[in-house]
């Protein structure tokens, strides 16, 4: 049996195991299988132990080692670099034999993948982040990639949106950036949360201060896929926003993942499908919990 690996801590209830486990059947991959790895921050040094064992093919990496294992793996993509993240290790073999443990990250894709599929375009926009951590940041170079015009980053702690917008400025010297400008979310096209606020078991919690009016037609993205619904999306809606939740880009990054470490087409539907089943038996279980 060979394995791909997810690595995380708590790792709690992941769908990130059945949706993968689904696309492994589907294309007819046999004798491998997704499963989650819990491994506290301590231990980071095992999650290399780990995906050096021959049974091991590739692994995901979440909080809260993203940003951790960089040093520790033997190459890193540019775009895993800029962004500070990796959340997908692929193993390469070269031609001395040896195996490389490469640093990818697939965020910033899945993140855009799930707004063309709504066919949402940044190129030209004024898009607003709620957030500065590794989510933000992926999806901070997706929009800029994507031809913003302008990002302006919003987050409790100033100093992290000052460190994300100095690397920006870097690499996109002629966009523009504003930090902690909540005005501007009046003439805001695009707004994307990228916190963990909303999300289970706090599905009360918004991210956008009360009172904050938005732009008229703006898209509002919330990367928290649990609950589908969050308070910030039905907020946005009811001042006539249209809305993205967080599971396309969660599939859309694992889709990926799973293309760097097969080499096949990610079947994305029965993804998809998989995953929408597997987050619903979660709100189920929760509910009768609760
Ligand atoms: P990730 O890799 O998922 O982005 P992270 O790096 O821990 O995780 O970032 C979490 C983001 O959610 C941060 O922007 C964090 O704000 P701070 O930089 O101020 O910590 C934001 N966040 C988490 N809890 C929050 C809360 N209760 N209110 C406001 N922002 C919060």
């Amino acid at each position: 049996m060979k394995f791909l690996y997810l690595f995380g801590y708590p790792l709690g209830h992941s769908i990130s195991p059945a949706f993968q486990n689904a696309a492994l059947r589907e294309c007819g991959i046999h004798g491998v299988q997704y499963v989650k790895k819990s491994v506290p921050p301590e231990e980071l040094q095992q999650i290399i132990l780990a995906l050096r064992a021959p049974e091991c093919l590739g692994a995901n990496v979440t909080v809260p080692h993203k940003q951790t294992i960089l040093p520790l793996l033997d190459e890193v993509s540019p775009l895993a670099r800029e962004i500070g993240a990796v959340n997908t290790v692929v193993k390469r073999a070269n031609t001395d034999g040896s195996v490389a443990l490469v640093g990818e990250n697939t965020d910033a894709y899945g993140f855009m993948q799930a707004l063309r599929a709504r066919r949402v375009d940044p190129r030209g926009q004024r898009v607003a982040i709620l957030g500065a951590g590794g989510a933000a940041a992926a999806a901070a170079y997706a929009l800029a990639e994507g031809g913003a015009y302008e990002i302006v980053l919003l987050n409790r702690t100033l100093a992290r949106s000052v460190e994300l917008a100095d690397r920006l400025v870097q690499k996109f010297p002629l966009m523009g950036l504003a930090l902690n400008d909540w005005d501007a979310l009046g003439k805001t096209q695009l707004l994307v949360n990228a916190t963990s606020v909303g999300m289970s078991p706090h599905p009360d919690a918004s991210p956008l201060p009360p009172h904050v009016v938005l732009a008229r037609h703006a898209v509002v993205y919330d990367l928290v896929y649990n609950p589908p619904m969050t308070r910030f999306l039905r907020e946005a809606q009811a001042q006539g926003a249209r809305t993205v939740g967080g599971l396309e880009m969660l599939i859309y990054q694992g889709a990926r993942a799973f293309e760097l470490w097969t080499g096949k087409r990610a079947p994305i539907r029965i993804m998809r499908a998989a995953a929408t089943a597997a987050l619903q038996e979660i709100i189920r279980a929760a509910g009768q919990k609760g």
